[in-house]
């Protein structure tokens, strides 16, 4: 249908060709001489409206009612001029052949269904609009998430998901089956343990992983899976202003907004990254926990020092106080972030970024880490965690510690944001939540 369609006069410069569709029923139509069936066959989002007279083989099959809404056939046509308005041209069909029929149960008629009952259809959902669209986009979005990281000398490493340790500190791994919440640890190894040369081509020193990942965290909102996939690209010799610039730069190519958006004004910073990702133009807020500014800004009566941002806050600071600008918040109180993170000079603050966008929240999270032996180990029994679980991190600390930093990004949420869809679990082609692993 794309080939047809796609031409560059909407398929008119296709008429006169005989083409075979093979696709699936959106519609059928039966008038006293002539039945009209949409076509979709997965190409692309447009049908391809298919005429009928009775003249055609295999018509008998649509007069007994056998050909129905999300049956699939194969047609075989000449593209003609069409006499509607909804397309420039349609398929004058000589031949019909049914190859699977459809129960007359089919869920997807052509009256609207809403998502949340197609949520309970996953496997058929692809069928519809919005589906196709959405996948569409998703993959677009992978597609240009590793053009970027290539192009910018990354490395892209593949991480297990059966681990036996708890890598976020924060006990919200699946504890039957021990999946892995963040691939932070596997990406940090070769950060920190292969140098970064400066002439080779091969450049070790950034590396990314974009793999699923699994929570078992109160996953009951429109923004939490229990299965989600994770983009996790670490920088070594870095610090948090490279995370941020690293971040912001990704977004940037994604060109979410379409355009440069934000503007001159305090607090607004275009960044440099000293690993040579490119100069951004996109323009976004930073705000560190500390600052005056992020807590005059915040409204809410229940937000003090030392508690961590809930999602009407972080939507309140993005679409509200910074007029829909994503939102760089740094620096935040140690106690309510992962051990691994740098603490600060100041001793109570960590060298943690959260980015926030409009609608979603929390999009991004990251951190400049922990490469102090010394200052690891006291975390670690700060928090009662046992030491000898973490041997292999201290082990990188021991041998050739860097400065370093990563983030991960929520990919189904860049799919949320990017596509408008209001709930997660349409971001994602089979949702794991709670009570939710049938399909
Ligand atoms: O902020 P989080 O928990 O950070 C980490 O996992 C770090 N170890 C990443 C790193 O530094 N390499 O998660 C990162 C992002 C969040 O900002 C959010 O977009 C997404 O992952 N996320 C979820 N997305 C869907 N469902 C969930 N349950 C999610 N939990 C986190
Ligand atoms: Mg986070």
């Amino acid at each position: 249908i794309v080939d047809v369609k796609g031409g560059p006069d909407e398929g008119l410069d296709r008429v006169g060709l005989m083409i075979v569709v093979a696709g699936w029923v959106r519609t059928l139509r039966a008038q006293s001489s002539v039945t009209f069936i949409e076509v979709n066959d997965g190409s692309c989002l447009s049908n391809m409206q298919c005429v009928m007279t009775s003249d055609a083989e295999g018509y008998d099959q649509v007069k007994s009612g056998l050909i129905t809404t999300g049956a699939s056939i194969w047609i075989q046509g000449n593209v003609v001029p069409s006499q509607g308005s909804k397309q420039k041209v349609e398929l004058k069909v000589n031949k019909i052949v049914l190859v699977g029929k459809s129960d007359p149960s089919y869920p997807i008629q052509k009256k609207r269904v809403s998502r949340e009952f197609l949520r309970t259809k996953a496997h058929l959902r692809p069928r519809t609009n919005t589906f196709g669209a959405v996948a569409r986009v998703r993959n677009a979005l992978a597609y240009a998430t590793h053009k970027f990281f290539q192009e910018n000398g990354f490395i892209w490493i593949s991480s297990p998901i059966i681990t036996a340790s708890d890598c976020e500190g924060a006990g919200e791994q699946f504890c039957v089956t021990t999946l892995i919440p963040s691939s932070r640890e596997a990406v940090e190894s070769p950060v920190d343990a292969i140098p970064k040369t400066k002439d080779g081509l091969i450049d070790w020193s950034q590396v990314y992983t974009f793999g699923p990942t699994f929570r078992a965290e109160n996953s009951n909102t429109s923004r939490h899976l229990a299965e989600f996939w994770m983009i996790e690209p670490e920088l070594a010799f870095a610090d948090l202003k490279d995370d941020m610039a690293c971040a912001t730069a990704y977004l940037h190519i994604l060109n979410l907004w379409g355009q440069p958006i934000g503007g001159a004004g305090l607090g607004c910073q275009q960044t440099v990254c000293k690993n040579n990702l490119p100069y951004l133009d996109l323009c976004l807020w930073h705000v560190r926990c500390s600052s005056f500014r992020l807590r005059s800004l915040i409204i809410f009566q229940d937000v003090k020092w030392g508690c961590d941002l809930q999602s009407e806050h972080e939507r309140y600071l993005t679409e509200e106080a910074f007029g829909g600008c994503p939102v760089i918040v740094s620096d935040y109180p140690k106690e309510i972030k992962a051990f691994y993170m740098r603490q600060n000079d100041d001793g109570r603050t960590v060298a943690a970024m959260d980015m926030l966008v409009p609608r979603i929240g929390e999009l991004i999270g990251g951190s400049q880490r922990e490469e102090r032996l010394e200052y690891l180990e006291g975390r670690l029994d700060e928090l009662k965690l046992n030491r000898d679980t973490y041997w292999w991190y201290l082990d990188l600390r021991h041998y050739g510690s860097v400065p370093h930093a990563g983030f991960g990004l929520g990919f189904e949420r860049l799919v949320q944001f990017a596509t408008g869809v209001e709930n997660i679990r349409d971001a994602i082609p089979f949702p794991r939540t709670p009570g939710s692993a049938e399909f």
